[in-house]
């Protein structure tokens, strides 16, 4: 037999059911409405770099489980967050995407909020004497739990949430020299929508079977020795990374090897990817790093945010060096992420028009850079918070076919 009829395309998989996803986990909006609720108000979010807010009254917005926020660095240097949200009327208090003010103020009637979210100005206040719970030690905006770790702001919705450390373990320890020896700073925002599940998105950062598809990684990553023998190390809470690999870069026409300009703790060309459940991931190149996260809008809108890193002490000319090395792989006409977005839109279209109904996480390389196991540990996490199987969201089959 080669190709299959509709009744065999349309079968459960013949696989363990830890080892194939249903479409559904894409396109379906009650999923999406659920992943809100029960992910994304529940965990710790990476939201910005604290170089994106460098002095005090800096702040910018930002958008997490379709609630609007704002980032404030206060007077006392530290950065919040809070609801962006009006302790009167409820209006948005700050309608710019960022800007730097002692005080904000609200742009509806005027009252004004400071960095620790203290209700500073009520407009004309003696209009509320007869209403002792009016006034401004009872108004403070609605602070939500934020922490900065290795220069990354992470936030969480969630009041009871498990603290950031005990929540993402030893995952960034990767990072902790790289990150953590020197002040960097964001050098590159851009931000893609893409037609695609943000589910689809993260899966171009764990499954890498599909390095196959990428012109520069073919060349220069899984041709380079090692490739296949690093190993996964994957977190109870679905967080992982792979352990490093020297690139060869010098395989790719034109762009030379890596070499200097070395970020803290590097060897040269070192290559790192750590993931972070359920949807940032740090990629770090030798002389760059990479910080990528999505904004789920909708099952099949997601907006995808790319920051691009390098050390604050930088010359101008180190800078345009690393510039360089991040946008040939990252930037909006890089090799790397255009065919990622590529990647994901073709994936999306065959599910979101049911032509495809089964993504399958089949691969067993002894935990090596291209196993599917990191993905398999990710849907069993992302199936616990659900409360759903990742290969049957609708409990549909029956015992005998799980
Ligand atoms: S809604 Fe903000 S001051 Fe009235
Ligand atoms: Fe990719």
């Amino acid at each position: 037999m080669t190709s299959r009829t509709k009744q065999q395309w349309d079968e459960r998989p013949d696989l363990p059911s830890d080892h194939f996803v249903s479409a559904d986990i894409y396109t379906k909006q009650d999923i999406f409405d659920e992943e809100v609720t029960k992910l994304f108000a529940k965990q710790w979010k990476f939201v910005a770099h604290e170089s994106e807010l460098p002095n005090k009254g800096d702040f910018r917005t930002a958008e997490h489980a379709g609630k609007p926020l704002i980032l404030y660095r206060g007077q006392d240097d530290v950065v919040r967050c809070f609801y962006n949200a009006c302790s009167h009327r409820g209006s948005l208090v700050v309608t710019e995407p960022r800007g730097n003010a002692k005080y904000l103020t609200c742009f509806f009637h005027l009252w004004s909020f400071d960095g620790k979210g203290a209700c500073t100005n009520i407009t004309k206040p003696d209009g509320y004497d007869a209403c002792a719970t009016v006034t401004k030690d009872k108004m403070g905006l609605r602070e939500v739990k934020c922490v900065v770790r290795l220069g990354m702001i992470f936030i969480t919705l969630d009041d009871q949430a498990e603290e950031f450390d005990d929540y993402v373990g030893d995952s960034l320890n990767q990072l902790e020299e790289v990150m953590g020896t020197k002040p960097m700073e964001v050098f590159h925002l851009h931000r893609v929508n893409m037609n695609a599940n943000w589910k689809q998105w993260q899966e171009t950062n764990m499954e890498l079977y599909h390095e196959w598809g990428h012109v520069v990684n073919r060349t220069t990553s899984v041709a380079a020795s090692g490739y296949h023998e690093r190993k996964w190390s994957i977190h109870p809470n679905g967080h992982g990374w792979l352990e490093p690999l020297k690139v060869d870069y010098g395989n790719y026409e034109g762009w030379g090897d890596r070499d200097n300009l070395l970020l803290p703790g590097l060897m040269p060309a070192e290559f790192r990817v750590v993931d972070l459940f359920p949807n940032t991931t740090v990629i770090v190149r030798g002389t760059t790093v990479r910080i990528d996260t999505t904004i789920p809008i909708a099952p099949g809108v997601t907006i995808l945010e790319q920051r691009g890193l390098g050390l604050k002490e930088d010359s101008a000319e180190d800078r345009r060096t690393r510039q360089k090395h991040h946008n040939q792989f990252w930037g909006p006409l890089g090799r790397n992420l255009s065919e990622d977005v590529i990647f994901v839109d073709a994936v999306a279209k065959a599910n979101f028009s049911n032509t495809a109904k089964w993504g399958i996480f089949a691969r067993h390389e002894n935990m090596g850079a291209q196993d599917d196991e990191i993905m398999r540990a990710y849907y069993s996490v992302w199936g616990k918070w659900m409360e759903r199987r990742a290969n049957d969201p609708y409990g549909n089959m029956t015992a005998a076919t799980e």
